[in-house]
């Protein structure tokens, strides 16, 4: 969507900041010998007791509150018995809609003790989700968003998943501009507008450019030795820097 005044930034701004809430309580929880789907449990309560619905669950009847993805699993993981274990690359994605308004928001965790790769990846892809937000700009090409991803990863050694995309979000979960890649786009030729409203998401990887559905029909998974982490924020595309409707509580 595009916001058309006061009264729809503050409608983003508090989606954003459920989402973000939920979030940080989830990475927060996150320990070895725990289920995916008590992880899940605790961001469905709080969502609701943030008068907040889980979006995937309304618009796409996923089957949990939010996706939990673990190590080669990349995106919508479906909340289940697998159990968390030490070093486990562990990334929680929390979208909902309040009052009519839809957020989206991801961050990502290696359980310690964990390999240094693996720290290292998620905070690669936090930089590259930051590099990819002071891009953001009214009339700036969207592929100047794909281009600051992809220069993160490589300058630290890593990949990006060719096949999965930031987007447009705001009256529902995903809106036009679909596909914000997280690769530079060359035929791109897209610009960004004022006002818009987007989920920017880089995936960043160890192997794999590429995801597929697992059998469960939701799981999108990388070669099985593959490792990726993702961040998203949700922002409002101003003349100056976008307003990020997600941040951490503690940052603001
Ligand atoms: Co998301
Ligand atoms: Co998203």
């Amino acid at each position: 969507m595009t916001v058309e005044g006061q009264h729809d930034i503050d409608g983003i701004l508090n989606a954003g900041r459920v989402v973000a809430r939920v979030r940080d309580a989830m990475l927060s929880a996150v320990e070895p010998g725990m289920t995916t789907a008590e992880l899940d449990h605790l961001g469905a309560q709080l969502l609701d007791r943030l008068g907040a619905k889980s979006a995937p669950r309304v618009t796409y009847n996923f089957p949990g509150a939010t996706c939990i993805s673990v190590n080669e699993e990349a995106a919508h993981g479906i909340p289940g018995d697998r159990i968390i274990q030490a070093g486990d690359v562990v990334n929680v994605d929390v979208s909902a809609e309040l009052d009519g308004y839809f957020a989206d928001t991801g961050g990502t965790i290696a359980v310690p003790p964990a390999a240094r790769v693996k720290a290292k990846l998620c905070h690669a892809t936090e930089l590259a989700l930051k590099n990819a937000i002071t891009e953001a700009r009214a009339g700036a090409p969207i592929n100047r968003i794909g281009q600051a991803i992809q220069r993160t990863a490589r300058a630290h050694g890593f990949k990006v998943i060719m096949n999965l995309a930031g987007h447009g979000i705001g009256r529902s979960l995903h809106e036009e501009p679909e596909g914000i890649a997280c690769f530079y786009d060359r035929l791109d030729t897209r610009r960004l507008q004022l006002g818009q409203v987007l989920a920017i998401e880089p995936f960043l990887s160890t192997k794999s450019t590429q995801v597929k559905e697992a059998d469960d029909g939701w799981t999108l998974v990388g070669h099985p030795e593959n490792l990726s982490a993702q961040f998203e924020h949700t922002i409002i595309v101003t003349r100056g820097a976008p307003i990020v409707a997600t941040l951490s509580e503690a940052c603001g």
